[in-house]
């Protein structure tokens, strides 16, 4: 992808991400909605992805037919709140492989430590989506693609729902060669971190915890 962030103004994107901004709207829905949102962010990550040509026979005739090329995508979530993100992909790439980050904030260091690491082989062969529906500080995103990068990954992309602009510019200094798929870039972060106005604690919103 050329640009460096995306951002999917479609309005069924816009309609759905209001839904689930809005306070009152319960974990089963707001699911749904995150499920039905990256179904379509999924469309547009994946919009120049490598292309070959394959013969096939058609009830006509033969044709040299476009087929995707190279090895199976690999789909990484970052733990917890990219899970919710998974089925979205797959529903649209179901031959994806898919592999899991996880990352807690050391009290100490405030810096993201993995805890949880388990990748697709041939990463270095293979487009990466890195999911997570919250580009807030970029701390976790940045630390996950670290980790992807020295397990080999070469072309990596970010899906994320929303985007603050620290988490952007935090993805771009580190990581200029990841481009960002999003429904909407956001006013900033607050003191704690959350982006404003945001949606809340993703995770907690998608699993009914608090
Ligand atoms: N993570 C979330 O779930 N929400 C935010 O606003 C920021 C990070």
């Amino acid at each position: 992808m050329s640009q460096h962030l995306t951002i999917v103004d479609h309005p069924l994107v816009q309609h759905k991400l209001t839904l689930m901004r809005e306070k009152g709207t319960h974990t089963a829905v707001f699911r749904q909605l995150l499920h039905e949102i990256t179904q379509l962010l999924a469309y547009e990550i994946t919009r120049e992805m490598p292309m070959t040509t394959t013969i096939i026979q058609t009830p006509m005739e033969e044709m040299e037919a476009p087929t995707l090329a190279g090895r199976k995508l690999a789909l990484v979530s970052i733990l917890r709140a990219g899970n919710g993100m998974l089925d979205g992909v797959l529903d649209l790439i179901p031959l994806a492989r898919v592999g899991f980050v996880g990352l807690y904030r050391d009290e100490k260091t405030l810096k993201p430590v993995q805890y949880y690491f388990k990748v697709p082989d041939s990463l270095g062969e293979r487009l990466v989506i890195v999911v997570d529906p919250m580009l807030a500080t970029g701390n976790s995103s940045v630390a996950a693609i670290d980790l992807l990068k020295g397990a080999g990954a070469t072309n990596i992309r970010f899906l994320c729902l929303l985007a603050a602009p620290e988490g952007v510019a935090r993805m771009k200094e580190a990581h200029p060669d990841v481009p960002i798929v999003t429904a909407a870039l956001d006013r900033g972060l607050n003191e704690k971190g959350y982006i404003m106005p945001g949606l809340g604690d993703a995770g907690d919103r998608m699993f009914g915890t608090k």
